[in-house]
């Protein structure tokens, strides 16, 4: 069930599909006889240099992959020279994850107890050094994902008799994973609800569709935190403005990786009108079917700043925890790399649509 979890979408999975198929639809425009001498990856977002535009997306319930989880992501974005934006639904507090490295973070914020809960939350974030707030505006509801619907996964998930005898018989065939779950203290709930009494509460805390935030609510945060807020779930023009003008600092545009409106468009498909939308007011980043280092260059000839992934890295920290999240990490980079001496282009930052066939 963690690996559907992990690995499936909404509804039929063709938004899913979709996203990783228009990197195939998309071919090179290369330049022969200029070889590069050395390849810079380095980039800068929001005021920040990294080392690569590769940056890891947030994504909940990290702990029943690995107890590595948010811990080990940001500890691998400290090394990598990049950036790990974590999830409201984090396996640990946000205080504790902000504590385990010295990269930058951001928080993605769920409207977890409304629009209080939501503001704690924030203040929390600004306390603990959170450089960006990244408002999730594609989840008004939650999408049906068949397999978890086949596997009983109920969120938010909470470790009671239900849940043991739902997921007991699945577990006992997975001895290694249900041994480090166990030590990891079982990491099913919610972490950063801390002001509810119950369990029972904690679910009605940790509910994120009671008040799912609208353009007033990103406007009302623009205002109190200090910080950057950045704006992702974005797939056209309209809506690029609308965030443009209640003051995002960036937009990332995503439809969850086809975890929400089975039927959105691919993510690279939308990226470039709401690039042109922009026109440099804000910056602009993508997710969605990043697969390859190749996928990387596809998106920034097309207006992307920085990439963001999320399965890939789940994949990685599922099998490994630190150590896979860093390879997958490097496999990507090592391709993109790769992709720029054959391109011959010397720098992400020259990649525009002139590289495009
Ligand atoms: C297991 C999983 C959990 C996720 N949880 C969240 C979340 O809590 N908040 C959020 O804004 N996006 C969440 N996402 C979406 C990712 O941030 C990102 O948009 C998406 O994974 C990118 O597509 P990719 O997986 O094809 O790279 C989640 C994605 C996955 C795969």
């Amino acid at each position: 069930m963690v690996f559907d979890y992990i690995d499936g979408g909404s509804g039929a999975e063709r938004t899913m599909a979709a996203n990783r198929d228009a990197f195939g639809d998309i071919t090179f425009r290369p330049r022969m006889g200029e070889p590069p001498a050395s390849i810079s990856l380095k980039t800068t977002v929001l005021g920040q240099e990294l080392n690569s535009p590769l940056l890891f997306a947030p994504c909940g319930l990290m702990g029943t992959m690995h107890p590595a989880a948010e811990a080990g992501t940001v500890r691998v974005a400290e090394s990598r020279g990049t950036i790990a934006a974590i999830s409201s639904y984090s396996s640990k507090s946000l205080e504790h994850i902000a504590a385990a490295s010295n990269a930058t973070k951001w928080f993605q914020l769920y409207f977890l107890g409304g629009r209080a809960g939501a503001m704690s939350l924030v203040e929390r974030a600004e306390a603990a050094g959170y450089g960006a707030i990244v408002l999730t505006l594609d989840t008004n509801v939650p999408a049906s994902r068949e397999r978890d619907t086949r596997n009983k996964v109920v969120f938010p998930l909470a470790l009671n008799f239900t849940t043991i005898t739902r997921f007991g018989p699945m577990s006992i065939v997975r001895p290694r994973w249900l041994w480090r779950f166990m030590r990891a203290g079982m990491p099913f709930h919610v972490a950063n609800v801390v002001d509810a009494p119950s369990l029972a509460e904690v679910n009605t805390h940790a509910s994120i569709f009671n008040s799912p935030p609208a353009w007033g609510d990103v406007e009302w945060i623009r205002q109190r935190f200090t910080g950057n807020v950045v704006v992702k779930g974005i797939l056209t023009a309209a809506d690029a403005l609308r965030a443009v003008d209640v003051g995002a600092d960036a937009i990332i545009v995503s439809n969850h990786g086809g975890r929400q409106l089975d039927g959105a468009p691919a993510t690279l498909r939308a990226l470039p009108e709401v690039v042109d939308a922009v026109a440099g007011r804000a910056e602009v980043y993508m997710d969605g079917g990043v697969r390859h280092g190749s996928d990387i260059a596809k998106a920034m000839a097309l207006g992307a700043r920085a990439v963001f992934i999320g399965r890939p890295y789940l994949y990685g920290l599922a099998l490994a925890g630190d150590a896979g999240v860093a390879a997958v990490h490097d496999v990507l980079t090592a391709q993109l790399t790769e992709t720029m001496h054959l391109l011959g282009c010397d720098d992400v930052r020259k990649l525009d649509a002139s590289w495009l066939w």
